[in-house]
């Protein structure tokens, strides 16, 4: 019974890390890089993403519920669960180590991202070009969001990897090397979509 139990919530986080919140990560990337066009454009792109119908609902049931629950039930499983990873080689060791190496930055990350604009927004600041131009002038903070944005991407780009295996998708060594490919691509693309928007900003 516990170990079923167990076994729904693996499916569980490993669903909801691509569905929805890989997919949420890619939108709010490209919403982002509006800020390569222009103060104007990215403040339209924010403002309509803050005028869609429903943005509550959305906010609570599409990104933060399904997030919480992969970012809690991912600190259990990168602090006690015991995996086996024998059958891998030393380079898929490594991104298992970095998986969870990542998850956790991420999770530092994204807290702090939310907390200086979702909820400034909630009690009256305004959320615009200006607001990221001010945040990213500081040094530090400079280097935390290229730390952030890097580690959410390649946590998304590897987990796809590990997603792909424990759905069954890719089964055989041939299809696995494949799909190392394919994650890499994904991972640079991503980082520089993402790096861009913030040195748009700076
Ligand atoms: C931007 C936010 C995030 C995205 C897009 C994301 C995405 C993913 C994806 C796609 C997977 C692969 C699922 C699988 O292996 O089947 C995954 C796995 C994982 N995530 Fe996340 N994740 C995010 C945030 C977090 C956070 C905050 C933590 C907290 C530590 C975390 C911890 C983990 C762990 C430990 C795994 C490995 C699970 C395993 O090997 O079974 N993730 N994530």
């Amino acid at each position: 019974m516990a170990g079923n139990r167990e076994f729904l919530n693996r499916r569980l986080h490993s669903l909801l890390g691509v569905i929805p919140v890989s997919l949420f990560l890619v939108q709010h990337l490209v919403v982002n890089s509006f800020a390569t066009r222009g103060e104007e454009s990215f403040n339209a792109a924010s403002h309509f993403m803050e005028s869609l119908p429903f943005r509550y609902f959305l906010e609570i049931f599409i990104i933060f519920l399904p997030l919480l629950f992969h970012a809690i039930y991912g600190l259990y499983i990168a602090f006690t669960a015991k995996n086996n990873v024998s059958r891998y080689g030393f380079f898929r060791n490594w991104m298992f180590m970095l998986q969870r190496v990542s998850g956790v930055i991420t999770l530092i990350f994204v807290a702090w991202h939310v907390w200086e604009t979702r909820l400034a927004a909630a009690f009256g600041a305004e959320v615009n070009f200006q607001m990221m131009a001010n945040i990213l002038d500081n040094p530090f903070m400079l280097v935390f969001y290229i730390v952030g944005v890097i580690s959410a991407v390649f946590h998304l780009a590897n987990g796809l990897w590990s997603f792909a295996v424990s759905w069954g998708i890719t089964i055989s060594p041939r299809s696995q090397q494949i799909s190392t490919y394919v994650t890499m691509v994904i991972f640079v693309a991503l980082s520089i979509i993402g790096l861009r928007a913030i040195f748009a900003f700076v």
